[in-house]
């Protein structure tokens, strides 16, 4: 039985359908371009650079025969260009094949193509009954039928996902798709939904419980951050005694108050780029590479950390919060766990 949704939707999208040009063909590389180049842009900037691609490379052939430079170009403007250069390589693949891809899962493997692309692509080119999930059905699912699951956790992947299938007709796959993404677009928009003139006002659930405005439900997620580190362990033999240099973690940071070795901080970006400090740079300092990229995972922060001991009869310069201290007595400080695990990976 089809659910009145999926009734009222499907009638709703006789009449409010976009012209869009690539709905006037099926040809499967147009309905694959105009997929990949909507994940960039709006619709409006998203027709030229269609019609752009089109004219210049009208079949997947054209376009696999391209430069990976040319297909750069004239995706420039739209960002994220790891997209042109997955065009360009599907483009090859589709060529290999000798065919465009018409099953779920072929389409699925070319490059650049995930859940979403490959169940619009296999719904509006070849009419297979898949249902596309993307932020409009989140935003007209969860509303109509009140969900608030966050739709960016597991559990409402699978409800949402679940939940498009089963209203999904499975003869008009391609028209119940592009008329969810059409009612989210223009009627049941994030802001300002038209529910004056909606024919879903009746049963939808967030209009008669107020909560249009919050639904859907997103999780905050946390960033993890990404930090990598160089610790430098001095061991300075003076007289016969073993020193070693540590400091006070500052406040402002991770394991505030914490004891430490001598700690360069470097810039993601600058991965493979750095060098010895200048304070420990003369030859009378024997640097020993002890452990690479030890990765140690805090609640919001990811640390990869290099050891490095440092063997010398001198003390070298350091700033004046640090103290010299005998190795011996290290267990008396208190210590971040990953300064603990390279004292125990000292030689
Ligand atoms: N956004 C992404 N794909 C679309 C399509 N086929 N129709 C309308 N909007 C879209």
């Amino acid at each position: 039985m089809t659910a009145e949704f999926t009734t009222t939707i499907l009638q709703w999208f006789t009449t409010n359908r976009r012209e869009l040009p690539w709905r006037e063909t099926r040809d499967p590389y147009a309905i694959w371009l105009s997929e990949i180049i909507l994940q960039q842009t709006r619709i409006q900037q998203g027709i030229a650079y269609w019609e752009r691609f089109m004219h210049r490379w009208p079949t997947a052939t054209d376009l696999a025969a391209a430069t990976e430079d040319e297909v750069l170009r004239e995706w420039q403007g739209l960002g994220y260009y790891s997209r042109a250069r997955n065009l360009h390589k599907a483009a090859q693949q589709i060529v290999e094949l000798g065919h465009f891809p018409s099953t779920i899962d072929s389409i699925r493997q070319l490059k650049g193509v995930g859940d979403y692309t490959a169940a619009a692509i296999a719904s509006i080119a070849f009419d297979l009954p898949t249902a596309v999930v993307d932020g409009n059905v989140y935003r007209v699912l969860s509303r109509y039928y009140g969900i608030d699951i966050p739709i960016n956790t597991t559990e409402g992947k699978k409800t949402f996902t679940a939940l498009a299938q089963e209203l999904l007709p499975p003869t008009q796959a391609s028209a119940f798709n592009q008329a969810m993404m059409d009612f989210g677009a223009i009627q049941c928009t994030p802001q300002s939904p038209l529910c004056d003139a909606c024919p879903l006002i009746e049963t939808c659930d967030a209009y008669h419980t107020k909560r249009i405005h919050q639904l859907p439900v997103k999780l905050h997620k946390l960033r993890i951050r990404e930090r990598h580190f160089s610790y430098y362990f001095i061991r300075c033999n003076e007289h016969g005694t073993t020193l070693t240099a540590i400091r006070r973690r500052p406040s402002g940071d991770i394991w505030q108050g914490l004891w430490e070795p001598l700690l360069i901080e470097h810039s993601p970006l600058d991965i493979g780029q750095w060098t010895v400090p200048d304070n420990l740079r003369d030859s009378r300092f024997k640097i020993h590479s002890v452990k690479k990229d030890v990765k140690h995972i805090l609640t919001h922060q990811v640390i990869y950390a290099d050891f490095y001991l440092v063997e010398t009869n001198l003390r070298p310069d350091l700033p004046s919060t640090f103290q010299w201290i005998a190795e011996s007595e290290l267990n008396q400080y208190a210590l971040p766990r990953l300064v603990e695990i390279l004292i125990n990976s000292l030689p």
